[in-house]
């Protein structure tokens, strides 16, 4: 059982040697490696996803990623920017099905810009298509072009989806629902865009296998309405890249807490890419104060999800509540009454608060 790590930027590195300290405190015969993925990849390597590390994401069971991007390569050119990582290892290991969960944690119910009524309990999954989509559609360019009379620069990007690109995430989306609250609402835009038609028409198709899960349609803006109004209407939804992108986020910030949140990107055999939803928080690097939570729950995830692990996923997970039961926070979702804690110290309290087994 190999685990490759990729620390990434920014905040990155302190909050991935908390999720590993973690990790080998559940089960210290876990091996991992680490390897360069996003800006310290172009750094050493001239590549955001060089080599050494494709090599070693490919032989491993899975990968625990930390953040990647920072100011310092904004202004490289796309090739050598980090997020151009992330997509290419995304891409390169076929890790289609994006899972993001967005949970309320009872004890920061007071974390959320919305009112507690309107998001307490709230358990939300986003199955987001991960490899398709306007974000990898060819043709795409800026290129000058006569328009009009007129010699102008013109911008393109081509979105577009496969039946069987469909089928496998909506079969992902469906089977996630038959082991949660058996709703699954497919987001998509066919009052405008045809890829999106045959999304809807495909998942009313498949919907025939899954009589046991109630299938329901949104049209994306709707969706980012009803995701404020009354997000509790929500189970599982399920949707393309680019809409998936925008609403994950948003359904992140109802939990006011987007430092809690992990995610998970598999591939077709379960192999996955584990990472926060947050970014590198480049303002927070090095000075003990991200929270490590939502990459420790990421690599709780990895267990469950790579390695069938239910009960390791689970002692982590209960570890992570009790810490909050006990009081414990990291600066970004401290309240005056509890105990704020550093990065590290926070990485320490889970440890402690991991029940023997
Ligand atoms: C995400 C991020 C990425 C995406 C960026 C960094 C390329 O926003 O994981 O949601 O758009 O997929
Ligand atoms: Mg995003």
């Amino acid at each position: 059982m190999k685990i490759c790590v990729l620390p990434g930027d920014g905040i990155g590195p302190e909050i991935m040697a908390q999720a590993v300290r973690v990790l080998k405190a559940v089960h210290p015969s876990l091996e991992t490696e680490d390897a360069l993925l996003g800006g310290c990849a172009v750094d050493a390597f001239g590549s955001p996803y060089p080599e050494p590390t494709r090599v070693l994401a490919r032989k491993a069971d899975a990968v625990l990623l930390g953040a990647v991007g920072g100011p310092r390569w904004d202004s490289k050119p796309r090739d050598l920017r980090p997020e151009t990582g992330l997509l290419a290892i995304r891409k390169d290991l076929g890790l289609f099905a994006n899972l993001r969960p967005a949970l309320l944690y009872p004890e920061l119910a007071d974390s959320s810009t919305l009112k507690p009524e309107v998001v307490a309990g709230l358990d939300i999954l986003i199955v987001r298509e991960l490899t398709g989509d306007i974000y990898f559609g060819q043709p795409r360019g800026i290129e000058t072009r006569e328009i009009d009379g007129k010699r102008q620069r013109f911008g393109f990007n081509t979105m577009h989806y496969s039946e069987a690109e469909i089928v496998r995430i909506g079969r992902v989306a469906f089977d996630a629902a038959r082991r949660r609250g058996r709703k699954l609402c497919s987001v998509d835009k066919m009052n405008v865009l045809e890829t999106t038609q045959l999304w809807r028409d495909v998942m009313t198709e498949l919907s025939g296998n899954y009589p046991d899960v109630m299938l329901t349609h949104m049209l994306v803006d709707n969706a980012a309405m009803q995701l404020v109004r009354e997000p509790k209407q929500f189970d599982v939804i399920v949707t393309g890249n680019m809409f998936g992108d925008i609403l994950s986020d948003e359904a992140s910030m109802l939990t006011g807490s987007i430092g809690m949140l992990p995610s998970a990107s598999l591939d077709e055999s379960g192999k996955g890419l584990y990472e926060p939803s947050h970014g590198s928080a480049p303002d927070l690097a090095g000075r003990d104060l991200a929270n490590p939570l939502a990459t420790i729950l990421s690599a709780a995830m990895l267990l469950r999800y790579t390695f069938s692990m239910q009960a390791d996923a689970e002692r982590i997970e209960n570890a992570v509540r009790k810490v909050l039961a006990q009081g414990f926070r990291t600066a970004d979702i401290y309240r005056p009454g509890t105990k704020k804690i550093g990065t590290r110290a926070m990485g320490d309290a889970v440890i402690a608060a991991l029940d023997a087994r």
